[in-house]
């Protein structure tokens, strides 16, 4: 019985590849995975095939889209190939540099996602057995090391596990070798690669999502594995050399979650899904909930830890944990590290990550177990990296986020760490809150008025987003999505803080935005919101209650207060969209940024 996993599957990583093997022409199969897993890196493709017993590889620096104008990757001939979507980490934005990467002689072809740490170590060392290099490129070493060894093997799959034990850092890669055009070879380390198992034909990819609609059935591979394909069949080596069997999975999602239906952008379609992922969240297993609790109430030391968007949902977290009574600390994941003395045996970490690839929150997490903590993770992506280190795993159920800013995935992450919370505190029946996705939905019907927010302020080029207690994170929610989307600096930050200095930064036209439900807090925020006015701000209010301090007034529905910040951040999520679009930024695919930050 194959197991269905209902999660997303790992998010890829800095890069996207896409591999096939196959009894029909591959080109067509391998551009449209491309475009499908462009939105993880986009500033380089290529892709390479044999054919008739020669290698081919066509690639450039530009969009997917762009190198198929340019070099019709969808014409190339053979049944066999490799192809890339690259981030740039060594070496710039080039065709030199983009994948596939090959040895001296274009016999062996390698796409790669992830970091070779000691590659120039070796690239010397091969330099100085006459070796040439074409790139600037850490993968390319992997080729050159892979042609090195099959001449000694004669065996692709001997050849590439020969050559990973040589590579220091993270790898996810497909070899191709010319000689050989009927099997391909992966092999991964602390970066995800999966299988496709399909009807005579095999894929590789870092994502599920690069070759999902011709098959559902996956095989994920462990860390360290190597994997050879051929049209029919899949030989998995462990790191010990064994042979391992392992029963294809099936993942339970359609194509259709990938098309933006009728939306301009996959993060506006997203913004717009939240209605319904909000209630999915709530489908969780009620046993590792159980268990979630549990360890949280038992834990000695508790860390919430995350990074990004993440962090922010970890914060709120934090805050519940905290009213419950429960000491905690939320920490960015690249900072865990630090507090080491905390975490000992009988401490918990609760890791946040939509991908379950973050490099920091892996890296923070391992940190954490080998100092005896245990660690309990929610994630979008069942099988993801961060996953298979945890000890219990809760699913954030919302399908798979393309836009490289994070949404619907934040306001699953504060629907499950409510129910968390809400376990911990003993509840028995956590179900959707009444009203919520009709919340959710009135909350988007204020767009029109946020698309007139985004046109006047989209000249502007310094944004404070304030807030108190539970909405300082959704203040500095909104600031993190207005940086990512509009590239304008913003700042987000509890109300208090104003006077220790950033008012100072106030003056005539800042526009400031209050994140300020009717509560324990509103009273003080709205003097904040006074103070900033008096200095000339304008005052743009998020509330379920108007007030005319606000130059501008956003309304959203009351909630009960531990889920206003899914309704609070909905606004904020249009502005960073709209203002975006106004300031003709791609909003799916932001400049420098990737959608899951597997290098630290
Ligand atoms: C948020 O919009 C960004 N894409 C980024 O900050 C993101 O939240 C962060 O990189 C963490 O990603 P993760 O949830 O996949 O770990």
């Amino acid at each position: 019985m194959r197991a269905l996993l209902l999660g997303w599957t790992p998010s890829g990583t800095v890069c996207g590849i896409i591999g096939c093997v196959s009894d029909e022409e591959v080109a067509g199969v391998l551009l449209d995975g491309l475009k499908r897993v462009e939105y993880r890196g986009y500033d380089s493709a290529g892709m390479a095939t044999v054919s008739g017993g020669a290698m081919e590889v066509r690639k450039g620096a530009g969009r997917v889209n762009d190198i198929e104008e340019k070099m019709r990757l969808s014409s190339m001939e053979g049944k066999i190939g490799i192809a890339h979507t690259r981030w740039a980490t060594h070496g710039g934005v080039t065709d030199a540099n983009a994948h596939p990467q090959t040895s001296c002689r274009e016999q062996v072809a390698v796409v790669h996602n992830g970091i070779i740490q000691n590659y120039a170590q070796l690239k010397a060392a091969l330099m100085k057995k006459g070796h040439r290099f074409k790139s600037e490129t850490d993968t390319e070493v992997v080729a050159h090391i892979i042609e090195e060894e099959y001449k000694r093997t004669k065996d692709p799959l001997a050849a590439t596990r020969a050559a990973t034990k040589a590579l220091k850092g993270q790898y996810a890669i497909a070899v191709m070798i010319q000689e050989r055009p009927d099997v391909l070879v992966g092999a991964r380390k602390d970066a995800p690669l999966i299988v496709g198992v399909g009807d005579g034909k095999m894929f590789l990819a870092s994502d599920v999502l690069a070759f999902i609609g011709r098959t559902d059935r996956t095989i994920f591979l462990d860390n360290r594995e190597v994997v050879e394909v051929t049209r029919t069949s899949v030989r998995i080596v462990e790191p010990s050399g064994k042979e391992v069997v392992r029963r294809p999975n099936q993942v339970a999602w359609e194509l259709s979650d990938l098309s933006k239906s009728d939306y301009a952008h996959y993060t506006l379609k997203e913004i717009n899904e939240q209605p319904h992922t909000v209630s999915n969240a709530y489908l969780q297993d009620r046993e590792k909930l159980a268990e979630f609790a549990r360890m949280i109430k038992g834990a000695k030391s508790l860390f919430i830890t995350a990074s990004g968007t993440s962090y922010h949902a970890a914060l709120l977290m934090k805050f519940r944990l905290n009213e419950a009574g429960i000491m905690c600390d939320a920490v960015v994941s690249g900072e865990l590290k630090e507090h080491a003395a905390f975490l000992r045996k009988g401490s918990v970490v609760v890791a946040l990550s939509q991908s379950g690839e973050t490099a920091d929150t892996i890296e923070a997490v391992k940190v954490a177990k080998k100092r005896g903590a245990k660690v309990l993770s929610v994630v979008n992506a069942v099988g993801s990296s961060l996953a298979r280190e945890s000890e219990e795993v809760l699913l954030l159920n919302c399908g798979p986020e393309v836009g490289v800013a994070a949404t619907k995935s934040f306001t699953a992450q504060v629907v499950v760490a409510n129910m968390v919370v809400d376990a911990v505190l003993g509840m028995k029946r956590i179900r959707p809150a009444k009203g919520l996705t009709e919340a959710v939905r009135k909350a988007l019907q204020m767009e029109s008025k946020v698309v007139e927010l985004a046109k006047r302020y989209a000249d502007r080029s310094d944004f404070y987003f304030v807030a108190r207690g539970y909405e300082a994170p959704v203040a500095m929610e909104g600031a993190l999505k207005l940086k990512e989307l509009s590239y304008i600096h913003a700042e987000g930050m509890p109300a208090s803080e104003l006077k220790h200095g950033t008012l100072a930064l106030i003056e005539k036209g800042t526009p400031v935005i209050v994140v300020n439900p009717s509560g324990s807090n509103h009273a003080d925020t709205l003097s904040s919101a006074e103070e900033m006015k008096a200095r000339g701000a304008e005052v743009i209010g998020i509330s379920d209650v108007r007030d005319d301090v606000y130059t501008h007034y956003v309304q959203v529905p009351a909630l009960q207060s531990k889920l206003m910040p899914v309704v609070e951040v909905i606004p904020l999520q249009l502005l960073a969209y709209h203002m975006a679009v106004v300031r003709k930024n791609d909003p799916d695919y932001p400049r420098n940024l990737a959608k899951s930050v597997t290098v630290k």
